[in-house]
């Protein structure tokens, strides 16, 4: 009987010093916003998935292709958070590219490097 109660303590005793190293090791990679993610999901659907623009609404709102070099020179990291974070508008005010609603400071700072990137394909 006792050696029963014993057996069982150690098991449980592995079981939650498992439980509490597990955590530890996935935590610093799911931290990291899915950048090529958040680009499927946000912005592909003017800039399309290679960046290029080539869609429905990247013509219609005559969107750069930022896999151009000259294009992505053409702007700073800065200009391209709050291009992010507030949108663009043309020398007449119109709104071009909408603020992306609800996205968070990180995302945007793992988005810019990706959308640097796009360049060197
Ligand atoms: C509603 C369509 C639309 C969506 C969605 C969109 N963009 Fe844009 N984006 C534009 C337009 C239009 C421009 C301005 C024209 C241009 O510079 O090509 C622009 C410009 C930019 C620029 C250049 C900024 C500058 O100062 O020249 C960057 C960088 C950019 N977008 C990144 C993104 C990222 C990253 C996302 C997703 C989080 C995104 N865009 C989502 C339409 C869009």
């Amino acid at each position: 009987m006792n050696k029963l109660i014993i057996t069982s303590a150690i098991i449980t005793g592995t079981a939650l010093a498992a439980l509490a190293a597990a955590p530890a090791t996935p935590a610093p990679a799911a931290a990291a916003p899915d950048a090529k993610a958040i680009w499927s999901e946000q912005c592909a659907k003017c800039h399309g998935d290679d960046g290029k623009g080539e869609t429905k609404m990247g013509k219609k709102l005559d969107i750069k292709d930022l896999t151009d070099a000259k294009i992505q020179a053409s702007f700073t990291d800065e200009q391209a958070t709050k291009a992010i974070k507030e949108g663009t508008k043309d020398k007449t005010g119109e709104q071009l590219m909408k603020p992306i609603e609800g996205i968070k400071d990180d995302e945007i700072k793992a988005l810019i490097p990706y959308v640097r990137a796009l360049s060197k394909k």
